[in-house]
């Protein structure tokens, strides 16, 4: 009786602790590097231990960052840019990638690499086809390469796609529906067929802010997880277009024989800034539906169950290109320096608490570049500030962003600012043709955040002229200590 009641009660004890302990099965992040100024990579990895996050994806497979993930037991996704996709097209150059890229990281203590993405959403419709025959035999020649150094079995190549390469037909827009892309279909099925053969996944990008963004007909709600107008398919009720979205995908798969592929979703997230519909708050309710599900295992109707999710993005890369649209600088769960922006739980809970920050970040002194009020010539005003904005980071400012609602003063010092920042609080990048002057007085005014950029003269960027004055002091201690030894 005794031993029985204990037992009674300290098991759902013990299950909700470890419940409470968990954190959410498959969850990885992407780590992009389009940044002026980098956190130092051991930074971030530190950042990625401290949160409990144990899967990453790259873009690359630049060494710096690979050596700063070399023990930490972190599984890794390494890529290859979509411009040295031909190159892979030789079996001899793709042998030598695997060499210097994976094999080279394959030891005790080294990186735990899982997969290879071969390049970066080479078939999205605005790329014009350039990649599409040359991803399939990139495709093939690093996955051979992978097996024949003997890695093939735990290291897995497969191709991040955007979701637009498949899709529902427009007189029936159900997840049922789906197929892949007309123009690439026979492709894709290609591409499946051999994933399946070496048990590797299909890796998909999902963005219900995408289907938003430009869209003002979408029904606002079913971009997130909490509640939107059921979209009805085979008696199954779809609430979201995340599910509707991957579902759609399952039916193409199915439709060529391969309902059981194992799918990764590699990017998912929403931007914080940069458009009317990308802020914390849209963001912290997209979060916040996705991590309970990913906890509990939920999947989709049509695939439930544990699913590999890759967030877009870590870290808010100011030089990414703009070019889909101004929230591109603006993915991050954390801002530019590894603050959080929201409050995130990665135990799917929840709880209103925020990711930990990242460690002993050096930062630029506490100044800022202004707009001169005294300044009495304005005739170069508009030159200037477009000056700053093309070198530097200005989505901010745009329609719908946090700095949108600044006065012309307020917009000519936020673009001197972040230019300056950008140049390193450079004393010469805050003039503008005696426009602009360097303040000690925070500016910012508030969601519109001027920022103090980080100080990467250690690990990047940084003055040379520093560097050779250190260098030329170390050498001559260095001379001074040899002479006297003997
Ligand atoms: C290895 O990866 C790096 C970074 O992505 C790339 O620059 C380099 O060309 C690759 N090495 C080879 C041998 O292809
Ligand atoms: C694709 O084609 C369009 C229209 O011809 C062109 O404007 C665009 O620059 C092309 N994009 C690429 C990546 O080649
Ligand atoms: C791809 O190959 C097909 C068939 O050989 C050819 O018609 C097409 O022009 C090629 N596309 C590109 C972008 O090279
Ligand atoms: C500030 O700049 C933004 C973006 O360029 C613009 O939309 C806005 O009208 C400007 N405000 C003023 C008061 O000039």
């Amino acid at each position: 009786m005794g031993n029985s009641y204990f037992l009674g009660t300290s098991i759902p004890i013990f299950l909700s602790l470890l419940f409470l302990c968990d954190f959410v099965n498959g969850l990885g992040v992407n780590w992009g590097t389009m940044a002026s100024h980098r956190l130092p990579p051991k930074t971030v990895v530190q950042m990625l231990k401290d949160n409990g996050i144990k899967k990453v994806k790259l873009f690359d497979a630049d060494s710096t960052t690979m050596n700063a993930l070399a023990g930490s037991d972190i599984e890794v996704m390494v890529s290859i840019p979509n411009d040295q996709l031909l190159a892979m097209n030789s079996y001899k150059r793709a042998k030598e990638w695997v060499r210097r890229n994976v094999t080279r990281y394959s030891f005790n203590g080294g990186v735990n690499i899982k997969y290879v993405a071969m390049g970066n959403e080479p078939f999205l419709t605005t790329y014009n086809g350039s990649f599409i025959n040359i991803t399939f035999p990139a495709l093939q020649n690093i996955q051979n390469a992978l097996n024949e150094a003997g890695v093939g079995d735990s290291i897995k190549a497969t191709v991040p796609s955007n979701a637009d390469v498949y899709n529902s037909q427009k007189n029936n827009p159900v997840p049922s529906a789906g197929r892949f892309r007309h123009d690439i279909s026979g492709l894709m099925t290609q591409i499946v067929e051999f994933l399946a053969r070496n048990g590797a996944p299909l890796t998909i990008n999902i963005y219900p802010f995408l289907s938003l963004y430009g869209n003002d007909d979408f029904p606002f709600n079913y971009a997130f997880f909490d509640g939107g107008n059921p979209i009805v398919d085979n008696g199954i009720q779809y609430t979201n277009v995340f599910d509707a979205n991957f579902d759609t995908l399952v039916s193409a798969l199915r439709a060529i024989g391969h309902g059981d592929m194992t799918i990764i979703v590699g990017e998912v997230g929403w931007p914080t800034d940069g458009d009317k519909n990308a802020n914390i708050a849209n963001a912290k309710r997209f979060y916040n539906g996705l991590m309970p599900r990913l906890a509990a295992n939920t999947g989709t109707p049509l695939l439930p169950g544990y699913l590999e999710v890759y967030l877009f993005g870590l870290l808010d890369e100011d030089v990414k290109s703009i070019a889909p649209g101004n929230f591109e600088r603006h993915w991050g769960i954390y801002r530019y320096d590894g603050q959080p922006k929201f409050p995130m739980d990665l135990s799917g809970q929840n709880q209103n608490r925020y990711l930990i920050a990242a460690q002993n970040v050096e930062y630029l002194p506490q100044k800022w570049c202004v707009f001169n009020p005294k300044a009495n010539d304005l005739s170069k005003l508009a030159d200037n500030i477009n000056y700053a904005c093309t070198l530097s980071d200005c989505t901010a400012l745009g329609y719908g962003s946090s700095c949108n609602n600044l006065d012309a003063n307020g917009n000519t010092s936020y673009a001197f600012n972040i230019y300056y920042q950008v140049q390193n609080q450079n004393g010469m990048a805050c003039n503008f043709q005696g426009l602009a002057m360097e303040t000690t007085q925070n500016p910012s005014q508030g969601a519109c955040s001027f920022i103090i950029q980080i100080d990467s003269s250690t690990s990047f960027v940084g003055p040379p002229v520093t560097r050779m004055i250190i260098f030329a002091v170390f050498t001559f201690l260095l001379l001074l200590s040899r002479t006297r030894i003997p």
